[in-house]
């Protein structure tokens, strides 16, 4: 524990050990302090980590003075005698502007709403209490010079619970709005956040809807210099407070239209009037820039005529104006009766250079909050002694009843004069209503002006004459009296409240129900002041019937920052607030008291008759537990429900001794904790042991039995195949046996059978059949064949395929008979010149068939004979007149020259007698030889064309010797050569040599024909060449 964290035990106690106290705790982050059950809270000015959700379950359920100060214990405390006592409780939260009022009463709402109930519906109410915040804060906050998020208006909210402690909502009551800043604001200050919060966050399609722009500097009630301020981020505060206007229930137009108002109301900053003088010499307000004006209108549903007319004139009534204030007045509710905790955060005491009517009203609410806190904390306390029956001597302390009373006394308060001066007929001024405090509160001595009635201060020069200056209990304020009246009147004139009454917007209507003019109220409204004053006697009745828990804010400095303790600051605060006092009062008797249960339970341990239980009544077991741990008589007395402890050393003595003995408890709990975690653990270890033990038995049977289920399933498999091929091999045997058996039975009965007919069809069935199979083949073949045989031509040499080997003599002899059939067929077409022909083809073929080479070349010629169609060619009429018979070939041969063996073109003609020789040119008669003189022909074997005719020896053609011819129709020559010979009855039949080295008789000379080979030449032809006188050489190309 950081110093000491209950003022009450300050030992000794003094204004510097306070202080000290306070700044030791402050250094080491310790921000609260008690005296007794007072909450005392220093700003730490930046954010420490004691508000988690882990702090919030410590302080759960505990018991105030267990753990160290803290807010939270505050709240615990009184949500937990809300919930279980049925108490109804208050929070009253005070200190300067600045001392983190505002942020204290949010974290007693947030811890109550941690701790109380949980469920959709309670989430849900819980959700729109906290988020009521920051919508009051962006209307009602602003910078200030002493508070960045200062609080503009006093706050007190009514949570209501049900019997279980659930909330079920609240009520919310504001007080005193500071109107004025939404005009001017003091330099350094700023205007209420919305209007920061709107332009710098709303998207540009909301800006366009409200006819505003992002810029500051375009609206007269923007202050500029401080617009923006450190660590607040606007547009995201924004967003937190639309959400938050969500939560809380607002629908999306009503948002909306509260959006316009805000918009309106910058439009009408940038209203600019100018004075006009009318002809009547009554000056009068003209509007210079209306655009602005023109979508205020808009933006409201207000005509604009209306509305300037409502700027420009004023309806002057005989009677008093009426006016109108829109306090809001705690609201009467009946309704069944809830638990309600209510939390007050209100304005703390303000002193500046200079102060005015709000300073004055907000000040006179401190002296009453500090009044109650008089009423209920040093009063109550003395009244409990006496309550107890306990020795008491009274303390003095500072009652400041007096400047309530000096204040609010309805004959001759400070209040009552003015409302008395506001009311009054005649002209009425500041400075009568300060002439008039000067003679009625002159006296009153913490009253004090420059000309008071006992003139006191006519040489105090810090006084001013237009200002009074009232002794408050948290010091002296002086008051400059200017807007005193104006603003106790806080008039509106009616015609723009009934201008506004006439716009078409619903919230704006709601807002000046006085504008409605079916309502026109001509009595005069209660004033500023007369309702304050009301407003907080109605709270201050509340409050007492509540049950008090003080949260004092304490600011440590004036800089806004952290680490920052400023002595002089504090010990100030220390002193208004009456701290010490506080203190003293708790100490001068007791220091500390509680009552005889609790006690009993906190320290029974220090005794062995008290612990574990104290069977008896609570008293006697703190009696016996006193006289046990031998603490003197003087120290402590015994009340009637209550032990009050006088001396904190008495107290640090018990706390020790208990300290002491929670150790040994605390090694005791240890070891049997220990024993029981190690023992549970064995425990938990053997049973976990016997699981995995069990579960791998379990696993390594299951493996077993798999291996042998699978074991078993082979063998099975192998006995089943064995078995099964077993069985297999014997059906087989088995069907064996039965085929076996019948083929046996089947030859058996055969035998039987053809030994018992082979009589009847032994002898002739096998021809029978045989015949009978060799005529259906020999029919089948007949008939292929006839289907199947080829063309009738001679040269056809195709024949089918022989179907059958046994068939083969037939098939080749058919083929034969065929193909004599087929010649006598083609030859019975022959006519008998073709025959003739043939005959003679026949002829040919014998006499050089495979015996000359230039046989096959003649093979497709036809035998013309008639070559030179000598009959019908003139040239040789006088050749064919010599030749009476018929003429069988008449052709031109090449005779060759014996001397050189050149060859020289004469006509052959052959008829049946002779062959003659004649000039080719002339057709003259060249040699005509009788065919009987002819013995034989000879020629080569080649493929050329010589021929050497020789004649018989002595005979007259012979006289010139052979003749050695070539034609080109040799082998046509030779044949009707021959056929002439074979044909003749008077002739011999021609012999036909064939050789390539023949004898020819040249005159005297038997000259030898020699045929050689020579390659093939481009004449193409023979040649024949005189080699010596006995070879004639003739070479023959070889045909390819
Ligand atoms: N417990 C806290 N932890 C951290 N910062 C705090 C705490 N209390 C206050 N502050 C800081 O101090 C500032 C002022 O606190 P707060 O607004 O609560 O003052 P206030 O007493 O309500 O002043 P006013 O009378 O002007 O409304 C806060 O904005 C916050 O920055
Ligand atoms: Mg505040």
């Amino acid at each position: 524990m950081i110093g000491v964290g209950d003022m009450v035990l300050l030992e000794p106690l003094t204004a510097d050990s306070f202080l000290e106290n306070l700044r030791n705790r402050f250094d080491h982050n310790e921000i609260y302090t008690y005296i007794g059950s007072v909450v005392i809270s220093l700003n730490p000015y930046r954010s420490l980590p004691i508000y988690t959700p882990d702090k919030v379950e410590e302080y759960r359920n505990r018991n105030f003075y267990e753990l160290s100060p803290h807010i939270y214990a505050l709240a615990d405390e009184a949500y937990r005698s809300l919930r279980d006592q049925d108490k109804d409780q208050c929070i009253l939260i005070t200190g300067e502007s600045g001392a983190g009022k505002t942020e204290a009463s949010k974290l007693v709402m947030s811890y109550v709403a941690a701790v109380c109930g949980k469920g959709q519906e309670v989430n849900k109410v819980k959700e729109q209490l906290l988020q009521s915040n920051p919508v009051l804060e962006a209307f009602g906050n602003a910078k200030t010079v002493r508070n960045d998020n200062s609080s503009r208006f006093g706050k007190y909210m009514d949570i209501e619970f049900d019997f279980k402690g659930d909330p079920l909502g609240g009520v919310i009551s504001n007080y005193l709005l500071e109107k004025s800043r939404v005009v001017k604001q003091p330099r350094g200050e700023r205007n209420f956040h919305i209007f920061y919060q709107l332009l710098s966050g709303a998207s540009d399609e909301t800006l366009k809807k409200l006819k505003l722009e992002r810029d500051f500097s375009k609206y007269n009630y923007l202050s500029l210099d401080s617009a923006a301020v450190n660590g607040l981020d606007d547009a995201a505060n924004f967003r937190t407070v639309r959400n938050a206007m969500q939560i809380v229930g607002f629908m999306e137009d009503e948002l909306h239209s509260v959006l316009e108002l805000v918009a309106a109301v910058l439009k009408l900053g940038n209203i600019e009037f100018k004075h006009e003088s009318r002809c009547n010499g009554i000056d009068e307000s003209r509007i210079k820039d209306k655009n602005d004006l023109k979508e205020m209108c808009e933006l409201l549903g207000i005509e604009q005529s209306v509305l300037e007319r409502a700027f420009s004139y004023r309806t002057v009534e005989a009677k008093l104006e009426k006016m109108s204030t829109t306090l809001n007045v705690a609201q009467a509710q009946t309704k069944a009766r809830h638990k309600v905790m209510g939390v007050l955060d209100i304005y703390g005491f303000e002193i500046f250079e200079d102060n005015s009517f709000e300073q004055f009203v907000i000040n006179y609410c401190n002296e009453k909050l500090q009044q109650i806190f008089i009423e209920l904390t040093l009063r109550e306390e003395q009244e409990e002694y006496v309550r107890e029956g306990i020795e008491w001597t009274n303390i003095e302390y500072f009652n400041n009843a007096i400047i309530c009373d000096l204040i609010e006394n309805n004959q001759n308060g400070i209040l009552a004069m003015l409302d008395e001066e506001c009311l009054r007929p005649g002209t009425v001024t500041d400075e009568t209503f300060l002439d008039k405090l000067n003679t009625i509160c002159g006296e009153h001595q913490h009253f004090e002006s420059r000309l008071s009635k006992n003139s006191k201060f006519l040489t105090d020069h810090s006084l001013p004459h237009n200002c009074f200056r009232i002794q408050h209990y948290a010091g002296k304020v002086l008051y400059r009296v200017e807007g005193f009246v104006d603003k106790n009147n806080d008039l509106l004139y009616r015609d723009l409240s009934q201008a506004m009454f006439k716009a078409n917007h619903n919230l704006m209507k709601q807002l000046f129900p006085e504008g409605n003019p079916a309502k026109v109220n001509l009595k005069r409204p209660p004033t500023a002041g007369f309702q304050f004053k009301a407003s907080v006697g109605t709270l201050m009745k509340n409050l007492q019937t509540k049950n008090p828990n003080y949260i004092r804010c304490i600011k440590p400095n004036d800089k806004k920052t952290p680490h920052i303790f400023t002595d002089s600051l504090v010990r100030h605060q220390v002193s208004y607030l009456g701290l010490m006092e506080n203190v003293r009062v708790r100490r001068a008797g007791y220091a500390f008291r509680q009552p005889y249960e609790p006690c009993l339970e906190r320290y029974k341990m220090l005794c062995r008759r008290t612990w574990p239980h104290w069977r008896g009544p609570a008293r006697e077991g703190v009696e016996v537990l006193m006289g046990d741990l031998q603490v003197p008589h003087e120290e402590f007395s015994y009340g009637r429900s209550k032990i009050f402890i006088r001396n904190p050393r008495t107290l640090f003595f018990l706390e020790e001794r208990r300290r002491q003995c929670l150790r040994d408890l605390a090694t005791l709990i240890q070891k049997i904790y220990r024993g029981w975690k190690c023992c549970s653990r064995f425990l938990l270890l053997k049973k976990s042991q016997v699981v995995v033990a069990a579960w791998y038995r379990r696993y390594a049977q299951q493996k077993k039995y798999q291996q042998i289920k699978s074991a078993t399933t082979v063998v099975q498999s192998y006995t089943r195949g064995w078995q099964a091929r077993k069985l297999l091999r014997e059906l087989k045997y088995q069907k064996k046996c039965e085929k076996a058996a019948t083929t046996i039975a089947a030859y058996w009965h055969g035998t039987q059978v053809r030994r018992e007919y082979r009589k009847f069809f032994r002898a002739n069935a096998g021809k029978k059949i045989y015949n009978f199979a060799i005529q259906r083949i020999a029919q089948k073949y007949f008939l292929g064949l006839k289907s199947s045989l080829p063309s009738m031509s001679p040269i056809d040499k195709s024949w089918p395929v022989r179907p059958y080997v046994f068939l083969d003599g037939v098939h080749s002899e058919l083929r034969r008979i065929f193909h004599l059939w087929r010649c006598k067929k083609y030859r019975s077409e022959f006519t008998s010149e073709k025959k003739a022909v043939f005959e003679e083809k026949l002829e040919a073929s014998e006499l050089f068939k495979d015996k000359k080479t230039l046989y096959p070349s003649s093979v497709n010629q036809p035998f013309k004979g008639d070559y030179l169609e000598i009959s019908k060619n003139p040239k040789y009429q006088k050749l064919s007149s010599t030749v009476d018979e018929k003429v069988l070939l008449a052709d031109v041969v090449n005779k060759i020259n014996r001397a050189n063996g050149k060859g020289t073109a004469r006509i052959f003609l052959l008829t049946k007698k002779n062959f003659i020789l004649a000039d080719q040119k002339t057709g003259q008669v060249k040699a005509s030889v009788p065919l009987p003189d002819v013995t034989s022909v000879s020629v080569s074997t080649q493929s050329d064309g010589f021929f050497a005719l020789k004649l018989r020896e002595g005979s007259a053609s012979a006289v010139k010797g052979d003749f050695l011819l070539s034609s080109e129709h040799l082998i046509e020559l030779i044949t009707k050569l021959h056929h002439v010979g074979v044909t003749a009855a008077d002739q011999e039949q021609l012999n036909v040599d064939i050789s390539d080295e023949f004898l020819v008789q040249f005159k005297q000379d038997k000259v030898c024909v020699k045929f050689i080979q020579t390659p093939p030449k481009n004449g193409n032809g023979a040649s024949c060449k005189r080699r010596n006188n006995r070879l004639l050489e003739v070479s023959v190309p070889l045909t390819v």
